[in-house]
Parts: structure tokens; C-alpha cells; sequence
């Protein structure tokens, strides 16, 4: 006999519809699953055998046939064991009066006692669902329902063991359907430093806030324990409050990582991502055996903070440069290339030269010139030129110390940078773009419109600093945010010269 159960397959964040076929035939017993399955998916024989058993039914001694198709798809992980071992009841005849609905989908990993454990990827299947069978029903592991019932097209039914999904099927037992939660208010950003704890350093702070206001990278150059770290930190307090579609790709490439808590719904805070200098490649920008999305990824909408960034290795550092550029990243794999976001705000941190006190007025650093070129060329040219803000983080002096008078708080930082976030969203909405840091060539001729004033102090930047066109389109960028952050509309002199003070000459 021959059952058929549909189940979902992700590549990258995408979901395809899979078909699980069940041939049950009478022969020597035999449990073959085809169709491309990877160790995991052959593994998975093994505990839907354990599970049948152990939740009370009986695993048919005879040749059974399991095609997972389409079969040029490849399928990972033991997210089939559900419907696969639905499907071997089904076909050995113990599903009685029960039936499988063309528009009944389902997921899940099965212990060996034939409880449900959560799969990665629920969400982006339960949207591609949505999309591609309005309407239908995915049954998947009650630790992912709330985040797959945020697919509001589909019904998304929570179930916790083998038995309940086989009472379900007969008609014996409804199965909790799982709604969203209601009411998402996004609160306020939150960030683990506030910029008001922060003493001094100044231009760092308003270095941060333009950072915010344009989607801009940045990096923080200092001596040890100046607070850059603590700089870096903040940044995510100075972001604008999360959209609801900001939060639903979030959460998604943190389901399809596998990162979400079980029980958890929609995410409400911006990533700030903080890899260890350590980092391989693979994890920083996805792939492995199971692809998975990479640290660039999981940043995506948010914050992806380099520590001591020139200690990164150099082919982790190079792999960033086509995410910084098109805020995507491609990871090459066996039989096709999968897609993830990566739009984030690079914020990296490192020390003037290998002792960390070059330019100290007080230390004097012990480096030569060459050990400070050397160090220097681990972060390349064209890594720099997509850094718009590059900014100086000195020792204290004591005075600064002393002040107790605060500074602003985030808070107050925060509502001059939803306002130029405004007028971004407003002049870029027909571009499809969100922040000037967006901005390609074409939109920064049509946008960035300087005053004669400021035309003229481009020009001699120009040649003196050797701006590469990147970097000139760059300047002209950070200048537009100045300017939003001071309500102007035409690109001034003092926005200008701003802009060009942060590429430090390095
Ligand atoms: N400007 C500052 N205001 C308040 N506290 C500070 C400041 N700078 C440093 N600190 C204190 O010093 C500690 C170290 O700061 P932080 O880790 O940010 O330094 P860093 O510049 O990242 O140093 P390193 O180069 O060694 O990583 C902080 O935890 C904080 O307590
Ligand atoms: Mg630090």
C-alpha cells in the first residue's frame, strides 16, 4: 500500500514542497529511504522505528519504500521523521478511518519514545507555505508553533508526540492551533551600555549617533581601555525601533539557524552579533555540511561588532567585503548556492599599533614603524573603503575624568536619529532603499546635492586625501546624514568638512 504525506524542504530561507511516499510491499523486511537523504535523514530510520514502537503501534516486518521526492532537492536534518513515520503507518493500514489532506503539511524530529522535538526553520517553511498553499495546515513541534504561526495564512497546529498527530488524523483528538501573539508593540531598543554611562570622547559618541542615523560602519581606533568596546555597545541603543517586517526576517534566519528558543515567537530587538577573533569562515558567513546562515546573517538588521577586528583572520576579513557591498550573502554549495540577508552595520574596534599606545600624549609606544605597517595592512584597502566613519578613541584626561555632569542619554540621542531616519525613508521610499548608507552611485549623484561652498572643499579633499571614487560617493554619503540629522536639505560646508574629519588618514 502507499501513503503519501507532505512535508517542506528550506534551501537558504526559501521553503519547496516535499513528498514523502510510503510503498509498503510484502517481501523481506527492508526500511529504505531514497531520494538524496544525508546521513541525518538515514539515521532517522532508526528513530521513527523506536518511535512506532515505543508509542504503542507496530512497526510493519515487511519491504517498505520511502521517497523523499523531489528527489534532485537535497534534504537535511530529522525534520522527516514525522512524516515519514506517519506515512508508514498510513501505508501498513493502522491510520483506520483516518485520512491525509492534499493541504496538510507537517515537520518534526521524533525521540526514540515518539515525542516531537522543535526543527530549525520552522517559520521560513510555515511563510513559504503560506505562500505557495494559502490556506493549508502545518503540523509541526509545539517549541516551534509560535514562531511559525507568525505565517498568519495557514493553520498552524502544535503537537508534542506521534500519538497525538495519529488521534488527530482519526478524528479522535483536535490538535492546539497556535495564533499570534497579539498586540506586538516593539519596545524601546535596549542596549547593554547606555551613552550617557559613557565618560568624554565625545567625537566617538557623535560618531555612533551618525553611525545610527545613516546605517553607516564604523570603526573606533584606541588605546587599551579608553571604552571602545563600551562604545561599540551602546550603538544598539542609538538604532530606531524595529518594524514589524524587520522583525519577521530576523526571526526567521534565527529559525532557520536553529537559534530560536523553543516557545519563542517573533523576535523584538536588533542582533548585536560579537564573534570572537577566532572566528572560521563558514561560521562567519554561513555554510558547513548543513548550511546555516553565518555571523553576517545573524547581524542582519542589526549590529555586527569586530573586537580587536585586525585580529580577525585576513580571509574572514576579505569575506566580508561582497555582504558590506551587497548587503546579501551567497553561500556556494554542492548543487546550488544558497542566498541569505546580510545588511548590517559593521562596527569594528582596534588599537593604534601592536602596543596599543601610538599617539598617546603620555605612554610612549614601544612599536617600530614597521611593526606599525604591518599591522596596520591587516585591514585592506578595499575592507577600509567600506568603512564610511573611521574615529579616534584617546586616553581621558583627567579633567574629563572628574566631570560629573552626564551627557546625553541614549534616549535623547535616539530622537534625533528617528528623525533623520525620516527624511531618509521619505526621499529614498521610491528607491526601495531605507538609510543613506544604502545609497548606490546613481542615487548619490541624484541626492547628495552640495552648495557651491561645499563643492569646492570637495574638490581639494578630493586630491589631497587620494579618495578613491568609492570613498568620494562614501564622504558624500555621511555628508547627506549630517545634513539629516540637522533637518537641512542641500549639503552645506560644515556637513561636508564633518564628513571628510572622520577618514582618518590611516
Ligand atoms: N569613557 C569611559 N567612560 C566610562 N568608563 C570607561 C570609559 N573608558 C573605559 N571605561 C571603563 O574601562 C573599562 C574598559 O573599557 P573598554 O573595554 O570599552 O575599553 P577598550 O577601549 O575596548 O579597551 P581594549 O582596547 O583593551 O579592548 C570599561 O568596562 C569601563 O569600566
Ligand atoms: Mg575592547
Amino acid at each position: 500500500m502507499l501513503a503519501i504525506v507532505n512535508s517542506v524542504v528550506l534551501l537558504g530561507l526559501e521553503g519547496h514542497q516535499v513528498r514523502v511516499e510510503v510503498d509498503i510491499s510484502n517481501g523481506l523486511p527492508l526500511f529504505a529511504i531514497v531520494g538524496l537523504p544525508d546521513t541525518s535523514v538515514k539515521e532517522a530510520r532508526e528513530r521513527v522505528r523506536a518511535a512506532i514502537k515505543n508509542s504503542g503501534f507496530e512497526f510493519p516486518l515487511r519491504r517498505i519504500t520511502v521517497n523523499l521526492a523531489p528527489a534532485d532537492v537535497k534534504k537535511e536534518g530529522p525534520i522527516y521523521d514525522l512524516p515519514i513515520a506517519v506515512g508508514v503507518l498510513a501505508a501498513s493500514g493502522q491510520l483506520q478511518g483516518g485520512h491525509l489532506p492534499d493541504n496538510l503539511f507537517m515537520v518534526g524530529e521524533l525521540s526514540l519514545e515518539g515525542s516531537l522535538r522543535p526543527v530549525p526553520g520552522a517559520l521560513p517553511m510555515a511563510l513559504a507555505l503560506q505562500e505557495s498553499h494559502p490556506g493549508s495546515t502545518l503540523i509541526v513541534p509545539a517549541g516551534n508553533a509560535q514562531a511559525a504561526a507568525l505565517a498568519t495564512g495557514i493553520r498552524v497546529l502544535a503537537a508534542s508526540s506521534l500519538s497525538q498527530v495519529l488521534e488527530f488524523l482519526k478524528g479522535h483528538e483536535e490538535l492546539p492551533r497556535v495564533l499570534p501573539e497579539q498586540g506586538l508593540n516593539f519596545s524601546e531598543p535596549k542596549a547593554a551600555v547606555d551613552l550617557a554611562d559613557i565618560k568624554g570622547q565625545d567625537q566617538a559618541k557623535r560618531a555612533l549617533e551618525i553611525a545610527a542615523a545613516g546605517g553607516h560602519n564604523i570603526l573606533l581606533i584606541g588605546p587599551p581601555g579608553t571604552g571602545k568596546t563600551m562604545l561599540a555597545r551602546s550603538l544598539a541603543g542609538l538604532l530606531p525601533a524595529l518594524t514589524y517586517e524587520e522583525a519577521l526576517e530576523i526571526t526567521k534566519i534565527y529559525s532557520a539557524a536553529g537559534l530560536l528558543p523553543a516557545g519563542q515567537g517573533l523576535i523584538r530587538e536588533r542582533p548585536f552579533r560579537s564573534p570572537h577573533h577566532t572566528a572560521t569562515l563558514a561560521s562567519m558567513v554561513g555554510g558547513g555540511r548543513i548550511p546555516r546562515p553565518g555571523e553576517v546573517s545573524l547581524a542582519s538588521n542589526g549590529i555586527l561588532f569586530l573586537d580587536e577586528i585586525v585580529e580577525f583572520r585576513r580571509e574572514v576579513l576579505e569575506a566580508l567585503r561582497q555582504p558590506l557591498e551587497e548587503r546579501v550573502v551567497t553561500v556556494a554549495r554542492a548543487q546550488a548556492a544558497v542566498t541569505y540577508p546580510a545588511n548590517f552595520l559593521l562596527v569594528g574596534s582596534m588599537n593604534p599599533c601592536p602596543c596599543g599606545y601610538l599617539g598617546d600624549a603620555v605612554r610612549s609606544c614601544q612599536c617600530t614603524q614597521y611593526q606599525v605597517a604591518q599591522y596596520r595592512k591587516r585591514l585592506s584597502g578595499p575592507l577600509l573603503d567600506r568603512i564610511d566613519l573611521v574615529v579616534e578613541v584617546p586616553r581621558l584626561e583627567y579633567r574629563q575624568v572628574e566631570r560629573v555632569q552626564p551627557g546625553e542619554t541614549s534616549k535623547q540621542v535616539r530622537e534625533r536619529i528617528e528623525r533623520a531616519r525620516g527624511k531618509q525613508r521619505e526621499r529614498l521610499a521610491g528607491e526601495g532603499l531605507r538609510c543613506n548608507a544604502e545609497m548606490q552611485g546613481p542615487q548619490v549623484r541624484r541626492y547628495c546635492l552640495l552648495s557651491p561652498p561645499a563643492r569646492k572643499l570637495l574638490q581639494s579633499a578630493y586630491n589631497r586625501l587620494a579618495l578613491s571614487l568609492r570613498a568620494y560617493d562614501r564622504v558624500l554619503k555621511v555628508a547627506r546624514t549630517i545634513a539629516d540629522l540637522e533637518g537641512a536639505d542641500e549639503i552645506k560646508e560644515q556637513h561636508l568638512a564633518e564628513a571628510l574629519q572622520y577618514r582618518l588618514v590611516f
